[in-house]
């Protein structure tokens, strides 16, 4: 296309409309933004025909530019008019397009990501701990990885004991180091005796380990929450009142039964025992209908409890003549399992999602 002769005197009226022509039609043809722009630039930027015809009316005899300038005004303007309604027609399209492309169907249904929650025994933990807290004890911890004497010999365990055999305790390489797994929490009670002032009200929630067996109300690795209490005149009317206040704490309106045991560190020693939540006795001595969760006994036992044995205060470099104290241990898993009716142990390490989500928010 063939540029104005800027000297030229007048304008050809005829070769502005070829101007024109050749503009709407490269407007027409503009596929999309960019194109237009590019269309922009040719025909109606600084250096295009149209503006240079417009410059050149600067040159013309005075009595022209009047006329060269309306037509020229005109051609602009027909020309930036197809430019602007072209460049709405072309984003309006271009604007569908995206939301056609971008489109989100909301009525999809929704990929839930479950989501985390406070590990069942890890919020009954901290209950236990809150009954005892509120009486003014307090929560201190121990290591799992224990030293043999802390576990076994400061609590009285004979050096034969068979609790101390491999087959029922986990001995850490080389066996001659006399590193265990604790295999209980009542290994604190002797730290605490050497690390505190008397009084001592206090209990310890924790894991502890065994070679044990795996069944409903067995687990290798499960919990216990010690408790330890040594003041002067501590009777075993304390441990009776303390245990029936937490089980009435954690169970509500639950039978308990006292049932005389054995243990190293404390004398006299016994067993607490909860009456079978899921037959409630009626299973003891008909075949027809064992159960599972108590192994037809009637009865699951709970924990351990005594008042502390003498020996364990003068291993500790207490006076036995003056200060007393009784201490407890109890399962924190079959505590849980009372408290959410679930008959067997094994689901809560088992890692069954359907398992562990209906515990979710349920567990207590
Ligand atoms: C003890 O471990 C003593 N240390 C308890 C104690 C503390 C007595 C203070 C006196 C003074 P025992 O081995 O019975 O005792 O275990 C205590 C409780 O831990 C049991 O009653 C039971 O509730 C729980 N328990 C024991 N073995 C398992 C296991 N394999 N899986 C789940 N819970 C268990
Ligand atoms: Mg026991």
């Amino acid at each position: 296309m063939a540029g104005p002769d800027s000297t030229s005197e007048s304008l050809d009226p005829e070769q502005i409309e070829r101007m024109v022509d050749d503009a709407l039609g490269a407007i027409a043809a503009a596929a999309d933004s960019a194109q237009l722009k590019a269309v922009r630039q040719t025909h109606a930027a600084d250096r295009s025909p149209l503006a240079l015809a417009n410059h050149s009316i600067g040159s013309m005899p005075k009595e022209r530019r009047k006329d060269a300038g309306r037509l020229i005004g005109r051609a602009r303007g027909r020309v930036n008019e197809a430019l602007a309604a072209r460049a709405a027609e072309l984003e309006a399209a271009e604007l569908a397009a995206r939301l056609e492309a971008e489109r989100v169907d909301v009525t999809l249904p929704v990929v839930e990501h479950p989501v985390g929650a406070e590990h069942p025994l890890t919020a009954l933990i901290n209950r236990m701990c809150d009954v005892f807290v509120a009486m003014g004890w307090e929560v201190v911890e121990g290591p799992e990885l224990e030293a043999e004497w802390l576990n076994f010999d400061a609590l009285n365990f004979t050096p034969d004991h068979p609790a101390r055999f491999m087959s029922d305790t986990l001995f850490v390489d080389p066996p001659s180091g006399h590193t265990i797994m604790r295999t209980q929490t009542s290994p604190v009670q002797v730290r605490t005796l050497l690390d505190r002032a008397l009084p001592v009200y206090v209990v310890s929630p924790g894991k502890v380990f065994r070679a044990d067996e795996y069944d409903a109300t067995h687990l290798p690795v499960f919990h216990q929450l010690e408790g330890l209490a040594v003041d002067r005149g501590i009777t075993m009317g304390d441990l009776k009142g303390t245990l029936d206040h937490l089980a009435k704490a954690m169970f509500g309106d639950i039978r308990t039964r006292l049932r005389p045991h054995y243990f190293p560190f404390t004398e006299p020693s016994a067993e607490v025992d909860l009456e079978c939540f899921v037959c409630h006795g009626s299973s003891v001595g008909d075949p027809e209908r064992p159960c599972r969760a108590c192994r037809s006994e009637g009865w699951i036992e709970w924990g351990g409890c005594g008042v502390v044995n003498p020996r364990v205060l003068v291993a500790a470099g207490i006076d036995p003549n003056v200060y007393s104290g009784f201490a407890f241990g109890m399962g924190v898993d079959r505590t849980v399992m009372f408290r959410n009716n679930a008959p067997d142990l094994r689901d809560f390490v088992e890692g069954d999602v359907r398992f562990s989500r209906s515990l979710v928010g349920g567990a207590r």
